[in-house]
């Protein structure tokens, strides 16, 4: 039973001089997605209204950002990588991001003025995709390590975009270490990881500003949609990059009517919800295996850029079991009459799984008063990668409902 336990804590971390903020100004934001919008490939992913489900779960509204979409990539993650990249090119050209998009990489003289570079990453899948892929639009190399256990899907999608792959005995933080010593043993090589480190910082900001734009478009589809903002955003969380990005985009965008910000956990690297368990602001990591079927979240280490941004503005951190994920991406898989499928995977459903055990699941009663859920409520999730494991998605959104009872926690 202990297995299948929602646990959750609200942030009473103690408030740091919030150094990192200023990474997410919407003015620096707008940069970004204009870079986006540069590539030919450039389209605004969905935003789902669930209209439906809203009204069955007893909520004001119900929105699902759909990143399967993603440049044809199945995932947020691009977004991160490509910006990065972009950036260093600019960087080693002495130019800058605003007048160095996709025309101008992809011209014939600016490529022969930068030469040729490798890009290591380490990565569960998503990410690694993302920078093999930005690599190959801009004729360069990419080096991808994957930690044990990767699926073969995961793996022939980054082979397929010309990177140089390795499954690793190890897990995803090892890998991390592992690529960036390959990096060090290479001429004109760049480390593009999504989690920062003392030191290695340049790189994960800008991958975090690069999800900005994801947060930026879904800000601007929701008032298009009729509403100023949402009350509460659930988001989650491998090494944190990405929810501290958009906890930051949003405290910026909408000061102190910032919504709630949720940040979701697997179970088996919930390192952000035992950090703010601590609440003593340190960083807690989890090691070992780190076995969930939530690939894209089993990272053990915060980025401590991202964390820190979290620290001061998160409402709540929840870390949840597989069958979480599992029942949100069959809820999304087969929604209510009326509302539109999602094809969401394991990393991008977890959010819709815990919203529905917190509206429903009496053991949940608790953290619904602690969020101050209800029908005056307009939920913002992020399904943030789709089928990136076919098998896997087939075998879960096919099968009955698992044994999921939650213990009340906190
Ligand atoms: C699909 C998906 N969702 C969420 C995340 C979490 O992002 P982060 O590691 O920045 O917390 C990842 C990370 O790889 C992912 O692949």
């Amino acid at each position: 039973m202990g297995e299948s336990t929602i646990k959750w804590v609200m942030n009473r971390m103690p408030r740091t001089e919030d150094t990192w903020l200023h990474t997410m100004h919407p003015d620096e934001i707008r940069k970004v997605r204009a870079f986006h919008e540069s590539f030919p490939q450039y389209a605004k992913t969905p935003l789902v209204p669930l209209r439906h489900a809203a009204k069955t779960l007893g909520l004001g509204g119900l929105f699902v950002k759909d990143e399967r979409h993603r440049f044809g990539l199945n995932a947020f993650k691009v977004l991160g990588g490509s910006y990065a990249i972009a950036c260093e090119i600019a960087d080693a050209l002495g130019r800058d991001i605003e007048s160095t998009g996709y025309a101008e990489l992809t011209d014939e003289r600016l490529r022969a003025e930068f030469g040729g570079a490798t890009f290591f990453t380490a990565t569960d899948g998503n990410h690694g995709r993302g920078v093999a892929w930005a690599a190959r639009q801009l004729g360069q190399k990419a080096v991808v390590l994957m930690p044990a256990g990767t699926v073969k899907s995961r793996y022939d999608n980054i082979a397929r975009e010309g990177a140089r792959v390795s499954i690793e005995d190890a897990n995803y933080d090892e890998c991390v270490r592992r690529a960036c010593a390959l990096a060090g043993q290479t001429q004109r090589s760049f480390v593009i990881q999504d989690t920062a480190w003392a030191g290695y910082e340049k790189a994960p900001c800008r991958i975090m500003q690069g999800y900005g734009t994801m947060a930026e478009e879904a800000a601007q589809q929701l008032r298009e949609a009729g509403f100023d903002r949402p009350t509460h955003v659930f988001i989650q969380a491998g090494v944190g990059s990405l929810a501290g990005a958009v906890a930051g985009y949003y405290r910026n965008l909408y000061g102190q009517d910032c919504p709630k910000i949720v940040v979701v956990e697997a179970d088996a690297a919930d390192c952000h919800y035992r950090s703010a368990l601590a609440a003593d602001g340190q960083i807690r990591i989890v090691t070992g295996d780190l076995d969930t079927m939530m690939a894209g979240l089993a990272c053990g280490e915060p980025n401590p850029i991202s964390f820190d941004i979290l620290q001061n503005h998160a409402a709540c951190f929840v870390s949840c079991p597989d069958c979480v994920s599992a029942d949100g991406m069959r809820a999304l898989a087969h929604p209510q009459e009326g509302d539109p499928a999602v094809v969401s995977g394991e990393s991008g459903a977890v959010g819709m799984g815990l919203i529905r055990a917190i509206m429903t699941d009496p053991a949940c009663a608790a953290l619904r008063d602690a969020l101050m859920l209800d029908e005056s409520s307009v939920v913002l999730l992020f399904s943030t990668e789709g089928d990136t494991d076919p098998e896997n998605y087939r075998r879960i959104v096919n099968a009955l409902p698992a044994d999921c009872k939650n213990q009340p926690t906190d």
